[in-house]
């Protein structure tokens, strides 16, 4: 962790995570967004300097970059607005002078500003002012990073998210709630934290695994009191050392696919673990597909349904996996157990066994035939 006073620090290799799900996902976001919406926002409500003692670039770099570079001309071109808040002048001013530096050429398409100010207090002012022109945020992924727990108000994620279109990808530091978690002076933060003080029950708890579970389940369903719809987190580890997790709600199933497929195809190599629904550890490098296809089973068995819909279930917080998945490792496993049967007015859709078009109807079983 930086000492207050530093401008620069080292980046940790457990937050090392962190980056590399946020640049698969902005990636995949910038995209779909564009191709529906005018002018995009993307915030970085605790911007740091913007690069690290040991030569990582910090998240505001990895958004601009991610922006330039993309392969698709149509993000390229897009309007993008770029809100970096930094309580921190020096560092504020680091990264200032090495966007400048970096892009000297920036898009006009592009547009960068900067906030000296605290995160709450920087929201709520841009909100506020979004609310008076009765105008609603432009499609926005919100990134809140903060060093502790106790300046990202729930109330103001939920200002967030009550735009359509919004997201947010907030750190929140286990280490310290757990820590502080009967601390009397502690409590109103995390009352802040949570957005009320259904947290206080999770002192009773002694397993440390289930108090931690019932603590993110309460995280959980309060970024889902606004417009989000989905909410999923994954974990970053020391060594064997829990350290924090990032939480990430969208209001879109889509969303909570593509950050899923980024958090898997990124989690085998790197310090940190996706747990899912049940809160246990998935093995994302040999995956058990197990769980994918009772989950299949015990939501459309008995009745016509297309692969899109399927996809949908799968892609969103009601499952742990993405939707590449679940075509090869589970209808696929399913038919072969003569599980699952294509609509006859369908078959003709279908060029080759095992191939499963986006609109074809197919029933699956309930139970594996005799
Ligand atoms: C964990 S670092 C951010 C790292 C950055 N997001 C990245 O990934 O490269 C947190 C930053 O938030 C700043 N900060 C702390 N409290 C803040 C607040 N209330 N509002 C805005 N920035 C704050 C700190 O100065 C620090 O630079």
């Amino acid at each position: 962790m930086a000492k207050r006073q530093e401008t620069l620090w080292e980046l940790n290799e457990h937050s090392l995570g962190k980056h590399l799900v946020l640049k698969s996902y902005i990636n995949a976001w910038f995209p779909i967004l564009s191709k529906y919406n005018g002018r995009l926002l993307f915030i970085d409500g605790f911007a740091g300097p913007g690069e690290y003692n040991n030569g990582y670039i910090g998240s505001p770099l990895i958004a601009l970059d991610a922006a330039l570079n993309h392969q698709h001309q149509a993000v390229r071109e897009q309007e993008i607005v770029f809100f970096f808040i930094e309580n921190d002048k020096k560092r504020l001013d680091h990264l200032k002078s090495l966007i400048e530096e970096r892009y000297p050429n920036l898009p006009s398409n592009f547009k960068v500003h900067f906030s000296e100010s605290k995160f709450d207090a920087a929201m709520t002012h841009l909100l506020d002012y979004i609310e008076e022109q009765n105008k609603k945020l432009a499609p926005c992924f919100a990134m809140i990073d903060p060093f502790g727990v106790s300046d990202t108000p729930m109330s103001i994620v939920h200002r967030i998210l009550k735009n359509p279109k919004a997201e947010v990808y907030v750190s929140v530091m286990y280490e310290y709630i757990n820590r502080f978690l009967g601390s009397p002076e502690f409590e109103p933060h995390l009352n802040e934290l949570f957005g009320g003080n259904e947290w206080v029950q999770a002192k009773a708890i002694e397993d440390k695994h289930e108090k931690k579970e019932f603590l993110y389940q309460v995280y959980k369903s309060k970024l889902k009191e606004s417009r989000a719809t989905n909410a999923i987190h994954f974990e970053l580890f020391k060594g064997n050392r829990h350290v924090y997790s990032i939480f990430f709600a969208t209001q879109s199933w889509m969303g909570t696919d593509k950050m899923k497929s980024a958090i898997w195809n990124i989690a085998p190599g790197g310090d940190f673990v996706f747990r899912g629904m049940a809160n246990n550890e998935l093995d994302l490098a040999s995956p058990d597909y197990g769980p994918l296809i009772d989950a299949i089973v015990e939501q459309f068995s008995g009745r016509w349904v297309t692969p899109r819909r399927i996809a949908e279930f799968v892609g969103s917080d009601r499952t742990d996996y993405h939707s590449s998945q679940f075509k090869k490792n589970a209808l696929k496993v399913l038919e072969k157990d003569e599980r699952l049967t294509i609509h006859p007015e369908d078959a003709h859709k279908r060029k080759k066994r095992f191939t499963y078009r986006d609109d074809i109807r197919l029933m699956i079983d309930a139970e594996p035939r005799d």
